[in-house]
């Protein structure tokens, strides 16, 4: 296999507005993610990070008119609309959603919000789907026995490292993560970030990281890629990019 894991060519979003107005959102992004890499995606608040990603996951509202081309494995996400992303979306490409720390229900417990998505799907029992959540906890260092707990007992970062379990949840090859640690303080946030690292090291998982903040970027991404106005302006080793 010597195709990238994911190659982005070329990657235009349009929003449609009122009164027909169009916002050219994505201008021609184009990168490659390899096996096991972690991509930094960074760009100040608008530069399109977050509508790039959910391009990728064919997740973007019916007012966005995508084209280009998203390469998995040599296979066209793009091409056949939902069609083509569905088989893939959760199982081989996954992403954390910005403010997902922030977006479980209140009234059920996190090991059921966890679970929810597998059962959904029907393929697994709601006893497997159990052991399951326990397995996905103890991965992002959270006792198992807490599934059971609900959002508001745990800490912001706990309730991050959650939401990663969540996305972890069918075995995915790439894991979109939308500024993951954005909100939380600088130490949680290190420990998010050392969580990222291990499940790149321990899964061979290849992450494409969004932040706002350049150094922190830095401390858990190979590449980078900096983002201006639906563009990427710059892209290269994080050494180079830094400098
Ligand atoms: N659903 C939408 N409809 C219209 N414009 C949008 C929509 N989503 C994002 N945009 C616009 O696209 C641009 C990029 O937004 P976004 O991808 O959220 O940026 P970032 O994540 O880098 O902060 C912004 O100008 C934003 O206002
Ligand atoms: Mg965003």
């Amino acid at each position: 296999m010597n195709s990238p894991l994911l190659d982005v060519r070329d990657l235009h979003v349009w929003f449609d507005l009122e009164r027909g107005d169009r916002m050219h959102a994505l201008r021609g992004v184009s990168f490659a993610v390899e096996r096991g890499e972690g991509l930094g995606l960074v760009g100040g608040s608008g530069s399109g990070k977050t509508t790039a990603i959910l391009a990728l996951m064919g997740l973007l509202p019916p007012t966005a008119t995508v084209s280009g081309e998203v390469l998995l494995e040599g296979e066209n996400l793009l091409a056949h609309g939902e069609d083509s992303v569905r088989p893939h979306r959760w199982k081989d490409i996954a992403m954390v959603f910005q403010g997902a720390m922030n977006a479980f229900s209140p009234v059920a417990t996190i090991g059921r919000q966890i679970a929810e998505p597998m059962l959904l799907h029907g393929t697994v029992t709601r006893k497997a789907a159990e052991r399951r959540v326990g397995e996905l906890l103890e991965l992002v260092g959270i006792a198992p026995g807490r599934a059971g707990r609900y959002p508001h007992e745990f800490s912001g970062g706990m309730r991050q490292r959650a939401a990663i379990a969540m996305a972890l949840a069918c075995d995915p090859k790439i894991l979109l993560a939308d500024e993951p640690t954005t909100a939380l303080d600088v130490i949680v946030q290190a420990q998010v970030l050392e969580l990222i690292e291990r499940l790149r090291h321990e899964l061979g998982l290849a992450v494409v990281f969004v932040s706002h903040d350049l150094p922190v970027v830095a401390q858990v991404c190979d590449r980078i890629a900096v983002m201006r106005t639906g563009r990427i302006e710059r892209l290269g080793a994080v050494e180079e990019v830094l400098t």
